[in-house]
């Protein structure tokens, strides 16, 4: 592709924009904020190259007013915002950033895992609230340490999860569409379990698979009931992976005892249930948001667009029918 144009809908590092501006005529909002209403409109009508975060949605009616879009660089591992049957269909690549996030999305499924446990959040409001005094002693929480975790989803950053419960003398079971070899499992240091078996004996169920279909609501009521009265939940995969509702019933009931979140039905909106509970740590979809990391996305996103632009075909392509 040569003098190309490529649509940049929110705003992105200037040194990695610069260098594309090297590559393609850039259309961005200029302003700090995402390209909105006319203005995207425009752009859209004469883009060959679209680049999103993971969190903007592509699909068949943006396509329909960009005709002559050829690639989409998703600036995220998970791609479920991106239509791409549709993308197919129209001879639109798609790409993805895997592998540059592994480990800042371990860590803040940790970090929210240890959150929910220690209660965390509730006592930095009640500190903020001047209602800690002399003698009060909080609510208790739960122990991390020798505890067994439960991981749903062992990929990459479920493998990186792994490493840090180590650390924490946890026992880990696991939970896989595929099963690992014996060699692997036990390289890990894991257990394979069915997932009723994992959810039943788990102390912390955390989500790590990527949204499909076959994944959505895959925790529900039924789920949650099978989980220990003391367990808690992290999701750090895909909204839709739990059924919000049913989860904010079971933390309103005790039916377990509290949640880490990271990810949402219907972001950027949170259901009022959950909104209202204190077990329940909420975050903005902020796995991977570290400046190192958001920054190692946007190069791996920009190297795909290079490459599409210079003829190569983009390293991280999803679809290779297209
Ligand atoms: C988002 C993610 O890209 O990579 C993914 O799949 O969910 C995140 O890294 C990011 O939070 C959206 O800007």
């Amino acid at each position: 592709m040569t003098n190309k144009t490529l649509v940049v809908r929110r705003p992105i590092f200037p040194d990695v924009l610069a260098e594309l501006r090297r590559h393609a005529t850039v259309i961005d909002s200029q302003s700090g904020t995402a390209l909105e209403g006319k203005a995207l409109a425009d752009a859209l009508a004469v883009a060959d190259v679209l680049m999103v975060p993971a969190t903007e949605p592509v699909d068949a009616s943006l396509l329909s007013v960009a005709p002559k879009l050829r690639l989409v660089a998703n600036i995220g591992v998970g791609y479920d915002n991106i239509d791409v049957p549709a993308c197919t269909a129209r001879g639109v690549r798609v790409t993805n950033t895997p592998g540059v996030l592994d480990d800042a999305t371990a860590d803040f499924a940790f970090a929210l895992l240890l959150a929910a446990a220690r209660r965390v959040a509730e006592g930095d409001a009640f500190v903020r609230a001047g209602t800690w005094s002399a003698g009060t002693t909080l609510a208790m929480g739960l122990d991390v340490h020798h505890r067994v975790l439960g991981i749903v989803g062992l990929g990459r950053i479920g493998r990186a999860i792994v490493q840090r419960a180590r650390g924490f003398d946890m026992k880990v079971v696991y939970h896989n569409r595929h099963r690992l070899t014996l060699d692997e499992e036990r390289q890990l240091g894991v257990t394979y379990a069915a997932l009723d078996e994992l959810l039943v004996t788990a102390d912390f169920v955390l989500l790590q698979v990527p949204s499909s279909p076959a994944t959505r609501h895959l925790i529900g009521a039924a789920e949650l009931a099978k989980m220990k009265t003391t367990a808690v939940l992290v999701n750090t995969a895909r909204g839709g992976v739990v059924d919000d509702a049913a989860l904010a019933e079971a933390l309103r009931k005790g039916t377990i005892a509290a949640a880490g979140l990271d990810v949402f039905e219907n972001e950027p909106r949170v259901h009022a249930g959950l909104l209202s509970l204190r077990n329940v740590v909420l975050a903005p979809h902020a796995g991977s948001a570290t400046l190192a990391t958001r920054h190692a996305m946007v190069r791996r996103a920009a190297d795909n667009v290079i490459a599409a632009l210079t003829g190569a075909t983009p390293p991280d392509l999803v679809n290779k029918e297209a």
